[in-house]
């Protein structure tokens, strides 16, 4: 089963409760939650007080993806805000695998993103203690930048990884999906999908979340 995790930094944030609401109602795995530092990206999104008030909202699990420089300093405020998943990335933090151990220990699921030039073999020995791997298939910071051909080829020696080490692993992809690439990110062998501008393009969340299901 292929999970949809709509990205809500394409959200008009005036009306952020009611897109939560929508996205439950037609269809979200989970909602995906772009936290951006101005550091580590060059953007700043939202953070902590913003995820504790969508919290109320929905029992939908919330996959926050954090883009901020030294992520471990911040992880028990995410978890306490209410994250479900937390996904640190592999160049912001310089002792990964005791980040991971640390996410976990608060018993919410641990994953790690790489940046789109950053190689997989870098997690090899990570893959059987991590629950997700996220694959950049744009340069983090930005929605609706364009999809990053050679992405795929990542996501598949992810693929290849976790047959061997970790069959459960979840391998998301996030940047630049559509209804046109996602059959082959799906093919590559990504399990959850995340898509910002196509769930939100023309305020037709029903109608995109429709579409990005029928091309998978
Ligand atoms: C980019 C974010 C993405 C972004 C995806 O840094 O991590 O989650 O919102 O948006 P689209 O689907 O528009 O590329
Ligand atoms: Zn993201």
């Amino acid at each position: 089963m292929i999970k949809i995790a709509p990205s809500i930094l394409s959200a008009d944030f005036s009306r952020l409760g009611e897109h939560i609401k929508e996205l439950e109602a037609y269809g979200a795995d989970m909602i995906h939650i772009d936290v951006m530092d101005g550091m580590f990206v060059p953007n700043i999104s939202f953070g902590i007080p913003v995820i504790k008030s969508i919290r109320k909202l929905t029992k939908l699990p919330f996959d926050v993806h954090l883009m901020i420089e030294e992520p471990s300093r911040y992880i028990e405020d995410f978890v306490k805000a209410g994250a479900d998943i937390i996904t640190v990335h592999y160049e912001t933090d310089r002792h990964i695998d005791r980040t991971i151990n640390y996410i976990k220990s608060f018993g919410v699921k641990a994953a790690v993103a790489l940046n789109p030039a950053t190689p997989v073999a870098l997690i090899k020995h990570l893959i059987s203690n991590l629950d997700m791997v996220l694959i950049m298939t744009v340069n983090p910071g930005f929605g609706g930048q364009k999809y990053i051909e050679y992405c795929l080829d990542k996501v598949k020696e992810v693929r290849t990884l976790s047959d061997k080490y970790n069959k459960k692993l979840l391998i998301q992809v996030d940047g630049g999906i559509d209804e046109v690439n996602i059959r082959e990110v799906v093919s590559g062998g990504a399990n959850v999908i995340v898509a910002g501008s196509a769930v939100f393009k023309n305020g037709e969340i029903e109608k995109n979340m429709k579409a990005l299901r029928a091309a998978i």
